[in-house]
């Protein structure tokens, strides 16, 4: 089946990059949130990309028009129901994505398909709650998603082969590279980064060096393009912590052990980029 609307439940960062690139890709795209000021902010985001990219002239002010075009907002769940494909990209809580797949599942044509862009919960789980666990896939994406090639495509146990073909099609179509992981905790990416990002934050906490040599260390050597406590701040501490202790809970390995700096980062509300404050403070820039 050919995505032609394409529906994305979540104006964060995530949601935002998602609608964007659908809308750079030619797809009649559908940003829903909660709340007007979540939308606006997401909207936002999207249209100072492209203003940059207008800048840079890599886009024109005619083709920001068309994507602008193609691109609706709402904060009415109702507007995704005759989307073909919807990802969800909202808060990463398990019971909280559960009622969003049930309330999806009952509203949406029986054609949709329904993707989660979860960082590592289970497909099957969100699948069964929404009564149609055959339409439901992960597509993992990474942030910045206008930057990052990579989307993991995980099926649940009752995913159909269709419905993957689904998803991997639309990473074609939306310029990504779709790779196709088993259902376990992380998937492949967030499997081996985010114990390397807790461990940095171990390491902090350990007062084995500052952030910024942390950092430093690691891109100077182990050439990594950002460093571990950027990248935290990046991802959102929140979000990272959430992750840390999901795996830490389904692995029962004490290596997966959230790092206390993480907590008491998420608990001041220094969540990263997005808040101003993380491990580096983005107000004084
Ligand atoms: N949105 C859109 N575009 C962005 C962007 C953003 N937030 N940040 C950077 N870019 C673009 C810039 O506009 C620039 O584009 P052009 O080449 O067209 O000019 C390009 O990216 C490079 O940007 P910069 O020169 O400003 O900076 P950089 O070279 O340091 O690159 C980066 C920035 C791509 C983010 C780089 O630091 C990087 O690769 N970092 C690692 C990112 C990463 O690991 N992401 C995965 C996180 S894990 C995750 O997301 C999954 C999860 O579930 C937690």
């Amino acid at each position: 089946m050919a995505i032609k609307k394409l529906g994305v439940l979540g104006a964060g960062t995530m949601g935002a990059g998602i609608a964007q690139i659908g809308a750079e890709a030619g797809l009649q795209v559908v940003l829903v949130d909660i709340e007007q000021k979540f939308v606006d902010r997401g909207l936002k985001v999207i249209t100072t990309n492209w203003d940059k990219a207008v800048a840079k002239g890599k886009i024109t002010d005619k083709d920001v028009a068309d994507y602008l075009g193609r691109l609706k907002t709402s904060t009415n769940n109702r507007d995704l129901q005759d989307c073909d494909l919807i990802i969800e990209a909202i808060i990463e809580n398990i019971e909280i994505k559960k009622k969003v797949f049930k309330e999806l599942g009952e509203m949406c044509s029986p054609a949709t398909v329904l993707a989660s862009n979860t960082s590592g919960f289970s497909i099957t789980e969100i699948a069964v709650a929404s009564g149609r666990p055959d339409k439901v896939v992960g597509m993992h994406f990474f942030n910045p998603v206008p930057v990052m090639k990579l989307v993991e495509v995980i099926p649940g146990a009752e995913t159909t082969e269709e419905t993957v073909a689904v998803a991997m099609e639309t990473c074609r179509v939306i310029g990504k590279t779709a790779i196709r992981a088993k259902e376990a905790p992380g998937f492949i990416v967030n499997r081996l980064l985010v114990p390397y990002l807790n461990d940095a934050a171990h390491a902090y906490q350990e007062g084995v060096a500052s952030v910024e040599d942390i950092d430093q260390a690691m891109k100077l050597g182990a050439n990594m393009p950002i460093g571990p406590l950027a990248l935290c701040d990046l991802v959102g501490i929140d979000v990272l912590l959430m992750v840390a202790e999901y795996f830490y809970q389904e692995f029962g390995d004490p290596k997966f052990r959230p790092a206390l700096a993480l907590k008491q980062k998420v608990r001041a509300g220094h969540l990263g980029i997005k808040t101003g404050k993380g491990f580096y403070d983005y107000t004084k820039k």
